[in-house]
């Protein structure tokens, strides 16, 4: 279907729209509508988000303004979606243009609008054009129905004889109405990544952001809920869930304005990017996805969660591999010997693949620290004389597959690479130069610099076509923030930086499609959505106490499924049991950083078991559905159940973090089975000779008793933990 609104021709003369020609635009969801209309000047307002309606003849009901004027003085106001700066609008708008004359509005007026099919829903596209300038903006929104997901981004482009200048450019533009707003944000920093926290937006501007440039969501993550009437909920009451596909400085600002209406604006963080847009080129936003909720943020999750594997995540259908990586059992302190070593230790856990982390590469200075190394990717044959192909030997021959680290994107000025071209590094040309982490950021927006950075991975594939994974890290902000090859404008440097980085992604999943990749930045500081449409999984924390690691993984599970979530046992807080932190690894995607010889034999064991047992669970773990039940932030416990798509399976885990003396313990009731099937109750990981102390284990129940009495199995032990097995009779 395409419209085309005559009234607004081709001539840029835009004039009044009459009411038969009020377009009405329905974005749809199985639950949710999104509803646009043009009103009688030609511009396009929101005139709903929310529950879907049941009768499309209401839909022409729904009112486009929401501050009727009350006296001819005053000019009626709606809530326009995307609305331009220098309108009648006095709160944030999406777009800030200074077109070539130097004049600073820009007023969109509807032209068109399309519709098709794609890849799980229907993609709705609209044109709007101011009438005065040549500037088109083209609203996108792809309605994923059965997910209840709407991902939505737009794209800027002109016509005007000289650059036009972009100071603000938002995906998107959503409004709410409501009594009462509560933002839930997911704070960041090194080794403590998502930390939850609740606030009341009252009057004004809430902005959450970041200007780290690369490594950016290091203090903030680029995505947020909001609690609608009341505080976000796990299991009641109305969300917004949302998240932004920018792995750069990105912003969201809720504004809450006179009336007490909510408008959320995520973006590109426009600091210090003033973009410089050449007549005739696109500038395309992020995506921005959202779902809305009526049963709080656990169904939110799980719209999300299906949402991504199916259809945004790398191989988001596909299987994932257990590992042994090496990075907090040797660090940099390694040879060929001792890996071959290890990956026979992965392959005695019964593990997929061993992952070789920092350190293998660098000659003239080589990587034995942070100091050094970084930008030159051949093999340190000093460390490993046989190179990276007696590696791949080395696993073949302990029948386990092979992966490598990698941080493409950096560059050690104590390197051959910054010898031989230090201006592919941002930095000033005329100050001192600052680092972070003893490295700097190579300049992603110059071609020859990507074209580079995509060698160090072809390189490696093109000499080990056996390579099976590779972890690609990302640990410093922009720091010394100049581009040499950008030059006077610099205001395009944070956003094409990110562009290149793109790129370079792009490229290697269209080489390198079936390549299994983890993306990383120093712990948990990058898992954006567009960046996993090019990677399998990400690397939530470098903080691997389990204690911890129930709250980031908490966290991150608001908006990924657990198949994303790379969660490895290591060393980290040793008075944790290893049964303990190898439940706790167990809800995400398994694996080991650990030596195997600081380990008992029954440890041992234990550690084989519980691999075992987590393979067996796929179905649950990483295919099926999550349900948060009982929250570490709330209690002193926690418990998240799994079930596999046919209801077949689930798998509860429950942890005692740190019960209180005689504190109230709560059978936990499970969630998603089916009422009607009988499960056998059957805890699993423990340790070598000792025996389940729950009471009902071994006995059957129906899923509607397991849903509504529940399963005793919390503790008063601190750090103690449960893993039970539902399997269907
Ligand atoms: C980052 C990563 C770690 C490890 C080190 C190596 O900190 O998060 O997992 O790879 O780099 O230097």
């Amino acid at each position: 279907m395409k419209h085309i609104l005559a009234a607004v021709g081709v001539a840029l003369a835009v004039q009044t729209v009459n009411a038969a020609e009020q377009r009405i635009i329905r974005i749809s969801t199985d639950n949710t509508d999104l509803v646009l209309q043009v009103a009688p000047n030609g511009r396009l307002y929101q005139t709903y988000l929310g529950e879907k309606l049941l009768h499309e003849s209401e839909l022409k009901n729904l009112k486009w303004q929401v501050h009727p004027a009350s006296d001819a003085s005053v000019v009626e106001r709606g809530w326009e979606v995307y609305s331009g700066s220098g309108n009648e609008d006095f709160f944030e708008p999406a777009l800030a243009v200074t077109h070539s004359d130097g004049n600073p509005s820009t007023y969109l007026y509807y032209v068109s609008s399309s519709s098709k099919e794609v890849e799980g829903g229907v993609q709705t596209d609209i044109l709007l054009r101011d009438d005065k300038y040549p500037v088109d903006v083209t609203l996108h929104y792809v309605a994923f129905p059965k997910e209840n997901v709407i991902k939505t981004w737009s794209e800027i482009k002109h016509q005007e004889k000289k650059p036009i200048t972009l100071s603000r450019y938002a995906s998107t533009m959503l409004y709410f109405s409501r009594q009462s707003y509560y933002l839930t944000e997911f704070s960041s920093d090194w080794a403590k990544e998502v930390q939850m926290s609740t606030q009341q937006l009252l009057a004004g501007k809430k902005i959450l952001d970041t200007k780290l440039g690369s490594r950016a969501a290091m203090h903030m993550q680029p995505f947020f809920t909001v609690g609608l009437d009341q505080p976000a909920a796990e299991m009641q009451g109305d969300v917004l869930m949302g998240t932004l596909g920018w792995v750069g400085n990105f912003s969201f600002t809720f504004e809450v304005d006179n009336v007490g209406n909510l408008r959320v604006i995520p973006a590109i963080n426009p600091y210090a990017s003033d973009y410089l847009l050449k007549p005739n080129e696109t500038f395309t936003t992020p995506e921005f996805i959202f779902t809305l909720s009526k049963n709080g943020t656990g169904e939110g999750s799980r719209n999300l969660q299906n949402w991504a594997r199916n259809y945004q995540l790398k191989d988001g259908k596909g299987s994932r591999m257990t590992l042994l990586n090496n990075w907090e059992n040797t660090a940099f302190d390694f040879d060929e010997p001792m890996l071959a070593g290890l990956m026979k230790e992965a392959k005695d856990l019964g593990l997929d693949m061993f992952l070789l982390d920092d350190g293998w590469f660098a000659n003239k200075y080589p990587r034995n620290s942070d100091t050094a190394g970084l930008g030159d990717w051949d093999v340190n044959r000093a460390k490993l004389p046989g190179g990276v192909p007696a590696l791949v030997e080395d696993a073949k021959e302990a029948g386990v597959k092979f992966g490598i680290w990698i941080e493409p994107e950096m560059v050690n000025p104590k390197s051959e690479l910054f010898e031989k071209h230090p201006d592919w590094a941002i930095h000033y040309p005329n100050r001192d130069v600052y680092y972070y982490r003893n490295q700097l950021v190579l300049d992603m927006s110059n071609p020859q610099v990507q074209d580079y950075v995509y060698g160090v991975v072809e390189k490696l594939m093109k000499e080990n076509p056996d390579l099976a994974y590779f972890k690609w890290d990302c640990n410093s902000p922009i720091t010394n923030i100049y581009s040499p090859y950008l030059k006077n404008n610099q205001g395009r440097l944070y956003i094409d930086h990110v562009r290149g980085v793109y790129n370079v992604m792009k490229r290697v999943k269209e080489n390198y499609p079936d390549l299994p990749m983890m993306l990383c930045s120093g712990g948990g500081a990058r898992c954006d959505y567009e960046s996993l449409k090019y990677f399998t999984e990400f690397w939530c924390s470098d903080n691997t106490d389990p204690v911890e690691r129930c709250y980031i993984q908490w966290g991150f599970s608001q908006f990924f499924p657990a198949k994303a979530m790379c969660a490895h046992v290591t060393s980290w807080n040793k008075s944790a049991s290893i049964k303990f932190r190898t439940d706790v690894a167990s809800m995400c995607k398994l694996g080991f950083d650990i030596g195997l010889k600081e380990l008992s034999a029954d440890e041992l064991a234990f550690c084989q078991e519980a691999v075992a047992n987590w393979k067996r669970l796929v179905p649950a773990i990483m295919d099926g559905q999550q349900y948060r039940l009982v929250s570490p932030y709330e209690t002193n416990h926690m418990a998240v159940n799994y079930v596999s798509p046919d209801k077949s399976k689930a798998v509860l885990f429950a942890y005692d973090i740190y019960p209180r003396y005689q504190a109230k313990l709560i059978p936990v009731k499970v969630q998603g089975l089916d009422p009607n099937k009988m499960y056998k109750v059957e805890e699993i990981n423990l340790m070598p000779g000792t025996e389940s102390t729950l009471e009902t284990n071994g006995k059957v129940f129906s899923g509607d008793y397991l849903m509504k009495v529940g399963l005793e199995v919390f503790d008063f032990k601190p750090l103690h933990s449960r893993v039970i097995e539902l399997t269907e009779q």
